[in-house]
């Protein structure tokens, strides 16, 4: 614990939300104590626990005996007391301030100082919740999402009080559970219902004020926000009761466009659910988007100028959280600045607010947003590039290289910079190249686009490779494709125990153009590095330890130590293959010996690859041996356009994600 890692969490509070987190945490492997007033609601807390595990093998997300593992992690108890060792708790019983703190004033005397105290909070402020207590440093938001085990996004919210350790090791916990965090000021409704309140408001507005009927504005909005279930839809489904508070809370906070329309209320008082029958009317769409679009680009707009969140986050907070195909940023830049211009100005008329001031400057720019898509964090001399697209797992497209490449070169040229780490933000390092982009020129018949696209990142992979000062690759989760080629780019590889890597580009027609089929050998020798082109097998981070792909494997917690550690030693420019362990002797050598054809025949996760993208990766292995790194990726350069000129190439990238692709060889 003392490193940062968690062994046991708790819960308080096994209603909806508590039950949920629990059952995220314990499917994590931790051990999680669910905290209730009686044996009783311990019970049905478990009781629904045990039913969404159920329902889970039964789609065959888990065996039998996994969910078994996960529900016996999962201790009920009404004793506080039994908190005593837990590293981390989490606050998520009734939405009652005086509740609340009596179970903060609770857990204050049983907890461990060390132990970080979150609340699951919807409305309070954080900070007040934590007013009363000897420690407010230690209390913090986490703010989930229903159903709790299922949607990724949680807030992270840091209270006027809360230590920067404390936040920053609940971060870490989280995207180690799986979940994509973001960072909200402690303000009411922090990011995402902020403006998901004032949406279904307005959805209830458009009813009343006679624009459309129920059916119509359902339509549009799935239509415009790129979602499966429309504003009543989700108000029917997840409580209207829920919305009326949430609008109430934010119109006592922020006044009154953000309140409870009359309509709404007695839509509540009445108690019954939204006629969502009849047939939507598709001319009066336009209408009903544009209105509900102002209002998220208006309130979208005004919590980065408050500083609630930035508009990474608040995108991030939509797509993740809300499942909008679109966060609000993405659709102002869809929209066109002076269109969404337009739709601000009427709500800022209606409501007689001013324009936020990061969307008057943009809209007077009349440039789209621009997305930090590539953070930078400096500490004790480490400058460490964070990708942060958690949503797309970090995949690379031009604007992610771009900057990537700019905020290496600031920090390898930065003299208060000693060591570079590249990270990726959420559950995974980089999962590769982003497809579409592929696709997208392919069908343009663009692939001159790739060509410029792929032969940028190989300058900015050498440029890492070749770079005095020491870079390292913090990989805490997948790694395919480009993402390996990535870390094979830096001086070492930091992994923990959940990181995985593999090269499925010739699964899908194409075959690793970044270096890796030069750098691969590098490493672990050109049998096996023919084994993980060729055959696409994924390698466990302990295997990737054994066969020298990667440096170190680490606990979570131990990952910055081991990154200071490796930064100390230095740069490290000549590196000479791992040797062969005996697990794998045969396997290189049979990779080694046999040819393309011979390993088609022979392996059966061979033959299902594109024989043309095996044919080429196989080639640049064994043309690159004893080759400079500039000779052998230039030799990779060579062959794109030949490969993404292939249907194979076509038919594997279209495919992917839907169905299994059939190659033909050509
Ligand atoms: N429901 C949602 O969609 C949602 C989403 C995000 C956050 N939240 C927040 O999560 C919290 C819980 O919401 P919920 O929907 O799970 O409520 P819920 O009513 O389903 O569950 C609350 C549970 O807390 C227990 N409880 C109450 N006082 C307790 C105490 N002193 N000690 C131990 N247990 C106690 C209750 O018995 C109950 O089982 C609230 O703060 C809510 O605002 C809810």
């Amino acid at each position: 614990m003392a490193d940062g890692t968690f062994d046991t969490l708790a819960v308080v509070g096994a209603g909806n939300m508590g039950s949920g987190i629990a059952q995220k945490m314990a499917s994590e492997g931790f051990d999680v104590f669910l905290v209730d007033l009686d044996e009783e609601k311990v019970r049905r807390g478990l009781r629904g626990i045990g039913k969404t595990l159920d329902a889970g093998v039964e789609r065959k997300l888990f065996t039998p005996e996994q969910a078994a593992a996960i529900l016996s992690r999962i201790r009920g108890t009404t004793r506080f007391e039994d908190l005593r060792d837990a590293d981390l708790v989490v606050e998520a019983v009734f939405e009652d301030a005086g509740v609340k703190r009596d179970v903060f004033a609770r857990l204050e005397q049983v907890c461990r100082r060390d132990a970080i105290l979150a609340t699951n909070t919807s409305s309070f402020a954080v900070g007040d919740l934590a007013s009363g207590l000897q420690w407010p440093d230690r209390v913090i938001g986490l703010h989930y999402f229903f159903h709790p085990a299922k949607n990724r996004l949680v807030e992270v919210v840091a209270g006027e009080r809360s230590s920067a350790a404390a936040v920053a090791r609940a971060w870490m916990l989280q995207e180690r559970m799986g979940k994509t965090p973001i960072r909200s000021k402690d303000s009411c409704g922090f990011i995402v219902n902020r403006f998901f309140g004032p949406w279904l408001a307005e959805a209830v507005r458009l009813l009343d004020e006679g624009v459309a009927d129920v059916p119509t504005i359902e339509a549009a909005a799935k239509q415009a926000f790129g979602i499966g279930m429309g504003p009543f839809e989700l108000m029917n489904v997840t409580g209207i009761p829920i919305a009326v508070h949430t609008d109430d809370t934010l119109g006592a906070a922020f006044g009154p466009l953000y309140g409870t329309p009359d309509r709404l209320r007695r839509q509540f008082e009445s108690g019954e659910a939204w006629d969502l029958s009849g047939e939507p009317e598709p001319a009066k769409f336009d209408a009903v988007a544009d209105r509900l679009a102002g209002i998220v680009f208006y309130i979208a707009s005004a919590l980065v100028d408050e500083g609630v969140g930035t508009i990474e986050d608040t995108d991030i907070g939509a797509r993740v959280g809300l499942r909008w195909r679109f966060g609000p940023f993405e659709l102002m830049n869809r929209y066109g600045l002076p269109r969404a211009k337009q739709l601000v100005d009427d709500v800022a008329a209606r409501w007689r607010v001013a324009v936020p001031r990061v969307f008057a400057r943009q809209a007077a720019a009349g440039a789209p947003f621009a997305f930090t898509l590539v953070r930078r964090a400096d500490a004790d001399g480490i400058a460490t590039l964070t990708i942060d697209r958690p949503d797309a797992l970090n995949a690379i497209n031009g604007p992610v290289m771009a900057q990537l490449a700019a905020a290496f070169h600031a920090a390898a040229a930065d003299p208060a910079v000693d060591g570079i780490v590249l990270a990726g933000s959420g559950k995974a390092f980089i999962a590769g190249a982003d497809i579409r982009f592929f696709v997208k020129n392919m069908e343009a018949k663009t692939i001159a686009r790739i060509y410029e696209f792929t032969k940028a990142g190989q300058q900015l992979l050498l440029d890492m490779q070749r770079c005095r000062k020491p870079v390292v690759a913090r990989v805490q989760g997948l790694a395919l494709g480009g993402g390996v080629e990535i870390a094979l780019a830096c001086h070492y590889i930091v992994a923990t125990p959940k990181a995985t890597f593999a090269f499925p580009e010739t699964g899908i027609g194409i075959y690793p153009g970044l270096g890796g089929t030069q750098r691969t050998p590098a490493r672990v020798g050109r049998g096996l590095a023919k084994w993980l082109i060729l055959s696409g097998e994924t390698v466990t981070a302990e295997q990737a330890l054994a066969i020298g792909l990667v440096d170190r494997v680490v606990p979570y917690g131990e990952l910055d130590a081991a990154i200071r550690a490796c930064v100390a030693k230095g740069a490290v420019l000549e590196r000479q293959p791992h040797a062969v362990p005996d697990d794998f002797r045969a396997i290189a050598s049979k990779y080694e010996a046999t040819d393309v054809e011979a390993l088609r025949a022979s392996e059966k996760r061979v033959g299902v690859k594109a024989p043309i993208a095996l044919r080429i990766a196989s080639d640049l292995i064994d043309r690159g041996e004893g080759q400079p790194i500039e000779q052998g990726i230039a030799m990779e350069l060579s062959h794109l356009e030949e490969i993404f000129s292939t249907n194979d190439a076509y038919e594997g990238l279209s495919s992917l994600g839907k169905r299994r692709p059939v190659f033909t060889g050509a």
